[in-house]
């Protein structure tokens, strides 16, 4: 990176927006705090709060989004999904400015690590959303995919939404095993109806808990992210001409790895409002994020979207 350490000016940032045809712009939750949702580990972030409230029985506040945590005790979850589901809004002026970007045809990608979806509500067309979102939802059994929708009345009265077709499949079998039950009483012997997956000795509790809950498709700790971002990632890599890092603390793996990913040729501005130890990007705007991008538009005469031009 050595001939990269002479930038780590304001200026050098507007020079560099000012030359870039195909920026990479990595977000976190530092852009929607505007909006009035919390970040995860600031003072004030969700895991403080969590952890403040200590009401959901959990070892850690992360583990609010642990598969594990979330196969055992699905009701955690659901008992607190209403708090972070995106509904209301309005994205912030960073988010009008990573779509001022691409309106500007500079947009090489918008990879998000957050499930607001409010990149999408700016107009934000080429946007990765990492660690996926709220807008479809589905069954860790099955996997039937459905529309975010179909699961929002659960989540909003903090309910559990199990799967319509696992729910089908369980009284498919209830109806068998009844139907076994009675040809073993009227004497005609056992097999007749052919058995499936639940034995016929385990209670009905055990299938009213078979896991068959749908659940948003957002990434948890403990799974992999969508192929999408590896298959982007390496396409992006050998266009990408600036790196533009905003609002996150860059501790997740392995969006936080991006930048270990694309050429050290290219500049890295990261724009927090606090520093970084672990990483050492060559510009380093530490402050408000809506505030330093509406400096950097008005320094490069760029006009962000107006908030009425935002559509949902
Ligand atoms: P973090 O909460 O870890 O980091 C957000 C960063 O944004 C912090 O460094 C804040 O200082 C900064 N910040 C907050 N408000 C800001 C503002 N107005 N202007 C500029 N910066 C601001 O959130 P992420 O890095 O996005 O994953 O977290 C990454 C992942 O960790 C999340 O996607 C989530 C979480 O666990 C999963 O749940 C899988």
């Amino acid at each position: 990176r050595q001939k990269l350490l002479h930038i780590n000016t304001v200026q050098d940032a507007v020079n560099l927006l000012r030359d870039a045809k195909k920026v990479i712009v990595l977000s976190g939750a530092g852009i929607s705090t505007s909006c009035g949702i919390p970040d995860f580990r600031s003072a004030s972030g969700l895991y403080a709060q969590l952890q403040a409230e200590g009401k959901y029985d959990l070892d850690e506040p992360q583990d609010m989004f642990d598969i594990r945590v979330f196969r055992e005790r699905p009701e955690i979850f659901y008992s607190f999904a209403k708090q972070i589901y995106p509904s209301n809004f309005t994205p912030s002026p960073c988010h009008r400015w990573i779509r001022s970007l691409e309106d500007r045809g500079i947009l090489l990608r918008n990879y998000t690590q957050n499930i607001d979806t409010l990149e999408s509500s700016a107009g934000v067309k080429r946007v990765l959303q990492c660690h996926g979102s709220f807008s479809t939802a589905s069954c860790l059994r099955c996997k039937t995919r459905v529309p975010g929708k179909t699961i929002e009345p659960y989540i909003m009265s903090q309910q559990i939404p199990f799967c319509g077709t696992c729910r089908q499949a369980r009284d498919v079998e209830i109806a068998a095993r009844q139907e076994r039950k009675e040809a073993k009483k009227r004497g005609k012997g056992k097999g007749k109806v052919k058995a499936t997956e639940w034995d016929d000795d385990s209670d009905s509790s055990e299938i009213s808990e078979w896991g068959a809950e749908s659940r948003p498709d957002i990434v948890f700790f403990g799974q992999a992210l969508d192929s999408e971002f590896d298959e982007l990632l390496f396409l992006d890599r050998d266009e990408v001409d600036l790196l533009v890092i905003i609002g996150t603390s860059l501790k997740v793996a392995p969006v936080a790895e991006v930048l270990t990913h694309i050429p050290h040729s290219v500049p890295q501005i990261f724009i927090n409002l606090t520093p970084v130890n672990h990483v050492k990007p060559d510009i380093c705007l530490i402050g408000d994020a809506d505030s330093i991008v509406t400096y950097l538009s008005h320094q490069l005469g760029w006009d962000l979207p107006p908030p009425t031009a935002v559509l949902h």
